[in-house]
């Protein structure tokens, strides 16, 4: 029976236990099993490789994603690490201009020592990214909407010039998840995901997760993740398919709630600036609407400079100034000194971090009590 993605969150990968009839995947809190003889295991041969909790994610999130294969991962950055275990000594990646910063940080602090190197282009400019396509370029890696200027790129376009040229196209999928935008159905090759964020939904597990449709890059995938060895923990898996339970319901209300304070924001006359691509007026608002169905629920703004972005985080009461996004509390986080401190400011500058730049994690609280409290902590930030 082919299930819609309310009931697949719920029933995807591996619905409960056979063996028990327990209606959730037991935590196979083991590092190794027992094998009958000389080769003669029962499927499972030592946790790193594989276990039975990890599995049902893994299985989930590819059935989420509309892909075939699915991978979990001690944390975001464990997975993206993976993935570019991928390339060799002088391949090229062509990245978004604006990633998260510990996407950049090993970019360019790690895999540029081993010269598999990356070149920034703007991902939503199809013609530079046809430009930039050379040789030497082996895959194009977005993230759309990409943190913290949520500029969005076409994935279908974009998937397109990158397949014309035989590249592979990797696409981070955090900020929106599969229950808003599936990049796989557009073409991408890999899907990305810090399941820290949207997926666990409870600012209570750090994880990675990663969907592939194509059996060739699935396999090396396995086989790196063996390799490399950054595997998801069985209680952290269990924790991962239970927060994932609930992402449709919540992401429904993290989307209305941003939806209603980016409208507030703008019209406040208290800030200068503000990145949603679910405002019309966002450069990105048809592309965002034709490929998703939403524009989740991640606001970046800059404040008017009457008022002292540093004093605004300080006078916040409801919102908690965190590093991370994606719980179902609102947290805010200054992009130039915490998620994008690995970015170097003249980059941050060139792209449009800028120093007053705060992001905004709109969580599921009573959208009048947020905008209650960025407005008491604007006015409190007046300047003198
Ligand atoms: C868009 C995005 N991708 C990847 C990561 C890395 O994930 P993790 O922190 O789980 O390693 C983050 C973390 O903030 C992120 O925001």
């Amino acid at each position: 029976m082919s299930l819609k993605i309310d009931s697949l969150l719920i029933h995807g990968g591996i619905d409960g236990d056979e063996t028990t009839g327990a209606v959730n995947v037991p935590v196979y809190q083991t590092s190794t099993y027992k094998q009958d003889g000389l080769g003669k295991d029962r499927g499972w041969e030592y946790s790193r490789t594989g276990n039975p909790t990890r599995a049902a994610l893994e299985k989930l999130i590819a059935d989420l994603e509309q892909g075939e294969y699915g991978l979990a991962f001690a944390s975001g950055l464990a997975a993206i690490n993976t993935i570019l275990s991928l390339f060799k000594r002088g391949d090229k990646l062509l990245v978004s201009d604006n990633i998260y910063g510990g996407t950049f940080r090993i970019l360019d602090n790690v895999f540029k020592n081993f010269d598999i190197t990356y070149e920034i282009v703007d991902t939503s400019d199809e013609a530079a990214i046809e430009a930039a396509i050379d040789d030497s370029v082996k895959a194009v890696y977005i993230e759309t909407p990409a943190n913290p200027l949520l500029t969005v790129t076409d994935i279908e376009a974009v998937s397109k010039i990158a397949h014309r040229h035989d590249k592979l196209v990797i696409v981070d999928n955090t900020f929106l998840t599969p229950y808003l935008q599936r990049p796989l159905t557009l073409g991408a090759d890999i899907v990305i995901h810090s399941g820290t964020k949207y997926l666990g939904g409870h600012s209570d597990t750090i994880s990675g997760l990663v969907a592939v449709k194509r059996k060739d890059i699935a396999d090396r995938l396995y086989y790196l993740q063996n390799a490399i060895g950054g595997v998801l923990a069985p209680w952290d898996s269990f924790l991962m398919i239970r927060g994932i339970k609930t992402l449709g319901v919540r992401m429904d209300r993290h989307v209305a709630n941003a939806e209603k304070i980016a409208r507030w924001l703008v019209g406040s006359g208290y800030v200068s600036k503000v990145y949603y691509p679910g405002l019309k007026t966002d450069p990105g608002y048809e592309v965002q609407k034709k490929q998703a169905d939403g524009a989740g629920a991640m606001i970046s703004f800059v404040l008017d400079p009457k008022y002292d972005y540093k004093k605004f985080y300080e006078s916040l009461k409801l919102i908690t100034l965190a590093e991370s996004l994606g719980g179902v509390e609102s947290l805010v986080c200054h992009p130039a000194t915490m998620t994008h401190a690995a970015i170097p400011r003249e980059i941050r500058q060139e792209v449009g971090i800028v120093d007053e730049l705060i992001r905004f994690s709109v969580g599921i609280e009573d959208a009048d009590d947020l905008i209650s409290d960025l407005e008491q902590a604007i006015k409190a930030s007046k300047k003198a």
